[in-house]
């Protein structure tokens, strides 16, 4: 037999409603299987079952040949099935080892840990990623991309059949998904299988061998990379037929040649330390300006200096005419807004509903009188939740219960719902399945032809090209120059980017 994992009529509800409705999913010894679909399809719900976090109501799993009934994820990986999840389950103020090793650290005399080898072994492990790091440093001290080649090599290095990826891509740059995508052929070439979820299509088949679509809680198909195609994909996903998603266009929407209204914020000559040396920029109203960059270039930098979160130590902001905010309170007080790239540390509050999330910073706008507006509050809330296509039971369901992308989703839409003059987005699509990231691509554009301006951070180049009305380059903490829409491609962009000389277009 070649088939590692089977699962079968996957049954799994949260409160007596359908997360999985009979999922099923076969993959192979030695090959990288993708699962794709709709956020709040039931990928992630899928993996948990798998692993022993949640408990399935109905179907069957064989595992290696034998009936599996894994009830901890701890059990999970003695069997050999190593998990990178969603949300990275790391602890940031432990140090790198530590993270690496957990559970499983070198013993002296049975009971120490032994720390010299500890921190070897480490190192070793993460040069084969070519990660070279200060091992005995708090992981919490790196980027979200370090942590999260630091997470997928604390799986590999346990000695896995299967490894499960959920989404790992989402937050490393060009190199660096070029570096995952070779410790995946590795591991599939010694015959470890992958399963592999990502919403970026392109990438599944530069990678995987086959695919497996969700829909609403259930599987839909499995079909070869090699025969099927990105349009077929996404017809599948969407439950539609592949002529008529043609037809309603995919089609690209150009960065619009922008109406440039008043000038709401300037940058001169700042930086706020050796990640941000020198940058410029100037933010008219009705304009998306893109900071374009490779990971380290300074982009997030350059948001904080703006936000008011880290101090200048050279150069002027202006804003609306007015100087630079001091702290981020002033900054939202000047009418800026910013949307974290770090979801987890700075954006949701798992405990608290959906509602609560979307009109946090908003409930003094809601206030008449010391009360606050109920009834318009909830108006608002579900105009951003049908807005953004955001799948919750009800307004009232906690907000960690909701799928990563839905919850992306609801940052997204705090910012929105608060209408800040300038809205700085850091990743604003992260984990967004292709049908929605279009949407609030729209709404993005929608916003500032209501007369506001945005600020928008990508990773992903084609978000940038088509979205921004101008990009500015950044490199090692320097704008080295700026394109303008319409006229830009991907090839400029990263033709500019390789260039540390100054650019023009
Ligand atoms: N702990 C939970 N309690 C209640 N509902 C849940 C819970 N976990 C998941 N769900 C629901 O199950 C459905 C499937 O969620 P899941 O996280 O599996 O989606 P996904 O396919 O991984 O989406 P994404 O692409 O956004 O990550 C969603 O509607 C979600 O709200
Ligand atoms: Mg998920």
């Amino acid at each position: 037999m070649t088939t590692l994992l089977e699962m079968n009529a996957i049954r799994k509800a949260f409160n007596g409603v359908a997360a999985l409705s009979g999922a099923s999913i076969a993959i192979e010894r030695g090959e990288v299987h993708a699962l794709i679909g709709q956020n709040g399809a039931g990928k992630s719900t899928m993996i948990k079952v798998l692993t022993g976090v949640y408990h399935r109501d109905g179907g069957t799993i064989l595992f290696n040949g034998a009936e599996s009934v894994l009830t901890t994820p701890r059990e999970a990986q003695a069997t050999g099935i190593a998990t990178i999840y969603q949300e990275l389950n790391l602890v940031p103020l432990r140090s790198v080892t530590e993270n690496v090793m957990l559970g499983y650290e070198p013993k002296r005399l049975g009971t120490f840990i032994n720390w010299r080898e500890a921190h070897r072994r480490t190192r070793e492990i993460l040069m084969r990623f070519g990660i070279d790091i200060d091992v005995k440093m708090p992981l919490g001290s790196y980027s979200t991309a370090i942590q999260q080649l630091v997470a997928i090599a604390r799986a590999v290095s346990l000695d896995a059949k299967l490894v499960i990826m959920d989404e790992p891509t989402s937050s490393l740059d060009a190199s660096e998904v070029k570096v995952l995508f070779g410790v995946v052929r590795g591991l599939r070439d010694a015959g470890v299988s992958v399963l592999y979820v990502s919403h970026f299509l392109d990438e599944l088949f530069e990678i995987c061998d086959r695919v497996t679509t969700m829909r609403d809680g259930q599987t839909v198909g499995c079909v070869k990379l090699a025969e099927t195609t990105k349009l077929e994909l996404i017809a599948g996903m969407l439950g539609r037929d592949p002529d008529e998603i043609a037809q309603a266009g995919m089609t690209e929407f150009g960065g619009g040649a922008a109406k440039q209204g008043e000038v709401l914020l300037t940058a001169q000559d700042i930086a706020t330390g050796p990640r941000l040396s020198k940058f410029d920029m100037t933010l008219h109203r009705g304009e998306i300006v893109g900071l374009g960059g490779l990971l380290g270039a300074g982009r997030t930098e350059a948001a904080r200096a703006l936000f008011g979160v880290d101090a200048l130590t050279r150069g002027k902001i202006t804003l609306k005419g007015a100087g630079a905010p001091n702290s981020p309170a002033e900054a939202i007080r000047a009418g800026l807004g910013f949307l974290t790239e770090d979801r987890k540390a700075e954006g949701i509050i798992p405990g608290m509903s959906v509602r609560e999330n979307l009109t946090l910073a908003l409930l003094p706008k809601l206030t008449r009188n010391g009360q606050i507006d109920r009834a318009r509050e909830r108006q608002l809330v579900q105009k951003y939740i049908d807005a953004l296509g955001i799948k919750t039971a009800d307004m009232e369901q906690p907000i960690r219960e909701l799928s990563g992308g839905n919850q992306q989703k609801v940052l997204l839409a705090r910012w929105l719902a608060n209408e800040p003059d300038i809205l700085i987005l850091d990743e604003p699509t992260r984990g967004v399945d292709v049908g929605a990231k279009r949407e609030i691509q729209m709404i993005i554009r929608d916003y500032v032809d209501r007369g506001f301006g945005v600020v928008l951070i990508s990773s992903e180049f084609e978000e940038l090209v088509e979205g921004a009305d101008r990009i500015v380059v950044l490199n090692e903490g320097r704008s080295i120059g700026e394109l303008k829409n319409p006229g830009i491609t991907e090839h400029k962009l990263v033709q500019a980017l390789a260039h540390t000389d100054e650019v023009t277009a």
